[in-house]
């Protein structure tokens, strides 16, 4: 005879009890490949601020900054290079935190959007609130930090221009002209 599950019973069995460990992505890939973490102690310099951090080799600089530093404002969407969410500052320069190694990045500044403002808001942050150019919020660090670069590389002259060089953030509210206008309009403050 056929044993029927309730929907109690299904999620009994699939709750993870209080205070069991959840691995992080890269200790999870290192047990599935069989093989022990090799970890190193690295020091990096997020936002002006030194850090020195026990890392598996293979951490990404999204989880060591979200699960090791504690700078959660940095997001973590698709976790493989395609939805932007990660963009963080390297050197001034954007990558995405979710395709580098956080081994890869000493002697290197990193910068979050936790490191953007200094008193104020930073001229896009609040740009941004100014045109509403979001909704739920997941993807807006990462809109932040890539329109902060994109006009610092003078690639904000016009919204055609804005929506090819912000072409990988990806928002999945669709508040595309809103962050569009929202860059336009702090370029335009910067004079750029
Ligand atoms: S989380 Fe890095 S690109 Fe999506
Ligand atoms: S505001 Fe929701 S994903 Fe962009």
């Amino acid at each position: 005879m056929e044993t029927e599950w309730t929907r109690r019973e299904a999620l009994e069995t699939s709750v993870v009890p209080t205070g069991a460990t959840v691995e992080s992505g890269a200790n999870a890939a290192a047990e599935s490949a069989g093989d022990e973490p090799i970890e190193s102690t690295v020091r990096l310099s997020i936002n002006g601020e030194d850090y020195t951090l026990t890392l598996d080799h293979r951490a990404t600089l999204l989880d060591a900054l979200r699960e090791r530093a504690g700078l959660t404002g940095t997001k973590k969407g698709c976790d493989r290079g395609e939805c932007g969410a990660c963009t963080v500052h390297i050197d001034g320069r954007r990558a995405l935190a979710c395709l580098t190694f956080a081994v890869a990045v000493q002697g290197r500044e990193v910068t979050t959007i936790e490191g953007l403002a200094s008193g104020a808001l930073h001229p896009v942050q609040a740009a941004f609130i100014e045109h509403d150019a979001f909704q739920c919020g997941y993807c807006t660090s990462g809109q932040i930090m890539s329109a902060v670069a994109c006009i610092a590389e003078g690639h904000a002259r016009s919204e055609a221009e804005v929506a090819e060089y912000m072409s990988g953030n990806l928002c999945r509210c669709a508040a595309y002209p809103q962050i569009r206008a929202a860059v336009l309009a702090a370029a335009g403050e910067a004079g750029r």
